[in-house]
């Protein structure tokens, strides 16, 4: 199979290639969407989070150097607005919201992300206004006057098909579809961005990239959007209305554009400006994910900036779906989001990626349900998963007094659970690098499910029973040992805690840290035949009494 990698089979030429190769190591560099700090986060931003996560410590695993980017959107009108409302400075607010909502998410959800931008720091705004300047200079960026209508919530301008009749309280007036609330009408003198000159170069890229776009549901609404022509876009906001925000730089009567300030935070936070060697080595960005509402932003406004700038688009914009409650999007502003450690803290962060990752197709709508949670968790991962390693490990215990037993003759059902095994790994990676995370997960399960089947079909307890069966009952449970070693290694990823426990039960350091293992090799058969004492394993995912 040639997603193994067998570098000791490998002539010496091969070998120093690889070597090579390894030293300099291919980069992944994959974003979220950075978040508006109006107020704390919900599951939708945990999704997202989680996703891009699992991506990030995927392709780690796989020994590339990996740098995954997420932040804060903290300036415009909407996260002012919200400090007003609670009779506080906006960075005093902003602040506060940081340290005491989205910053704690990352260890609820368990993210091992590798910056953390927030649009006002100086690293930013030094940086947005470079390239402001830069756009400007280069006759991109004009004044002209705008006339229309703004939705604080979208901090989006409007045009007439965005707008919908007003009901109930707005009964009378046109309100923003998405949010069902007024919209401002401005008569501002603006600087404008000359988007509409980055129509056919948008095309061209967009057949040029097929991949650009994912899923081909967004890839296909966005290019219908594009041919259907590009207006300019208004990319200040005059201070006498507001001024939180980063002033332009040639005219500081005019802050920026929330939009053009934060999707900036993907190349500022990688040195844009200020560490040229960091920026070449990750940008562009292999992944950015993003959930569908702001994919125009990402695959329209955000390439043509950094065409205007002659800088590379990203490799790929993924719009993922929603998360719906009662048919529709979850979300702050209709009081419909569940905190995240509403789920953490009865089912643990390691279940609560397991279960967004593998119950949702990744790029599809899902709707969240507490007794879908709770059936998954309790028949995949308590029985499936964790009962398999627990049960396992509790043999070794008993038969072995600890020690995992060496293989003699492998039958045809042991050689199955190793055909199986590798193709999990080729499976899985071959999913994850198309960001089918559920698929890849679903590969990694066909594991998980052989070794069940194989240990109801062997029966260890009835072999021990018989010492002339000796000899099956360590092949046996050497297989099964080194099915869990694999998935250890598969599963890190999407539930690295859960595999760390395992892990240190099953090698007893003999075998390198988990985080040191090379994925590709996890199907590698063998690994634990050293004399290996296992340790007791807690439960994994204990029962859980749910009244929810
Ligand atoms: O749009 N289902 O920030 P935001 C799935 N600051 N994902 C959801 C979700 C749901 N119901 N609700 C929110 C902004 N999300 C801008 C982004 S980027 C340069 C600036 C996730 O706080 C999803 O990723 O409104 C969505 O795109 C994002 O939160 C919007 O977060
Ligand atoms: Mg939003």
């Amino acid at each position: 199979m040639n997603c193994i990698r067998k570098s000791w089979t490998l002539d010496p030429v091969a070998q120093n290639k690889i070597e090579e190769m390894s030293n300099n190591q291919p980069s992944f560099y994959v974003t979220t969407p950075i978040f508006y700090v109006n107020d704390a986060p919900h599951i939708g931003h945990a999704y997202t989070e989680v996703a891009a996560d699992v991506l990030a410590r995927w392709h780690r695993a796989r020994g590339e150097d990996s740098f995954l980017l997420t932040g804060t959107d903290e300036h415009g009108e909407k996260v002012l607005r919200t400090a007003e409302a609670n009779n506080v400075s906006a960075q005093g607010w902003t602040d506060k919201l940081v340290h005491d909502a989205w910053l704690p998410l990352l260890e609820t959800i368990d993210i091992d992300n590798q910056d953390f931008i927030r649009t006002t720091e100086a690293r930013h705004e030094q940086n947005v206004q470079k390239f402001m300047q830069k756009l400007y200079d280069t006759g991109f960026i004009y004044q002209g006057s705008f006339k229309g209508a703004y939705c604080v919530g979208c901090e989006e301008y409007k045009n007439k098909g965005d707008l919908v009749d007003g009901t109930g309280e707005y009964e009378g007036q046109e309100v923003c579809a998405i949010h069902s609330k007024p919209v401002e009408q401005l008569e501002e003198n603006n600087y404008f961005f000359k988007l509409s000159q980055f129509q056919q170069p948008l095309l061209d890229f967009f057949e040029q990239n097929p991949n650009f776009i994912q899923p081909e549901s967004a890839r296909n609404e966005v290019v219908s959007f594009v041919s259907r022509g590009l207006d300019d876009l208004s990319i200040s906001r005059s201070k006498e209305k507001f001024d939180w925000g980063i002033d332009i730089p040639w005219d500081d009567s005019h802050i920026t554009y929330v939009w053009f300030d934060a999707l900036l935070n993907y190349i500022t936070a990688i040195g844009y400006g200020s560490d040229e060697a960091k920026f070449e080595k990750y940008w562009p960005a292999t992944t950015q994910i993003v959930g569908k509402d702001i994919l125009r932003f990402h695959a329209v406004i955000w390439p043509a900036m950094l065409m205007a700038a002659e800088l590379s688009p990203p490799k790929q914009i993924f719009g993922h779906g929603w998360l719906l409650v009662g048919g529709e999007k979850m979300s702050k502003s209709k009081l419909t989001g569940i905190a995240p450690n509403q789920i953490t803290d009865i089912f643990g962060s390691d279940a609560f990626r397991y279960y967004f990752m593998k119950a949702i197709a990744f790029g599809s709508d899902g709707s969240f349900s507490w007794e879908d949670l709770a059936a998954r968790y309790q028949s995949e991962l308590a029985n499936g998963f964790g009962n398999l390693a627990s049960r396992t490990i509790a043999m070794v215990n008993k038969y072995f007094e600890g020690e995992i037993p060496s293989p003699k003759d492998y039958s045809d059902a042991d050689k199955n659970v190793i055909a199986v095994a590798q193709k999990a790994v080729c499976d899985s990676d071959a999913a994850m690098q198309q960001v089918a995370i559920n698929e890849a997960i679903a590969a990694i399960w066909t594991l998980v499910d052989e070794l069940n089947n194989y240990i109801t079909v062997q029966e260890p307890w009835a072999l021990a029973k018989d010492e002339a069966n000796r000899d099956r009952l360590a092949t046996v449970l050497f297989v099964a040992c080194e099915g869990l070693r694999g998935l250890s290694v598969l599963l890190s990823p999407i539930t690295p805690k859960a595999t760390a426990k395992l892990w240190a039960a099953l090698t007893e350091g003999k075998l390198g840290e988990l985080a040191d293992q090379i994925l590709q090799d996890a199907g590698e058969w063998g690994q634990l035949d050293k004399g290996i004492k296992v340790s007791e394993l807690e439960v994994l995912f204990p029962r859980i009494e749910t009244e929810k």
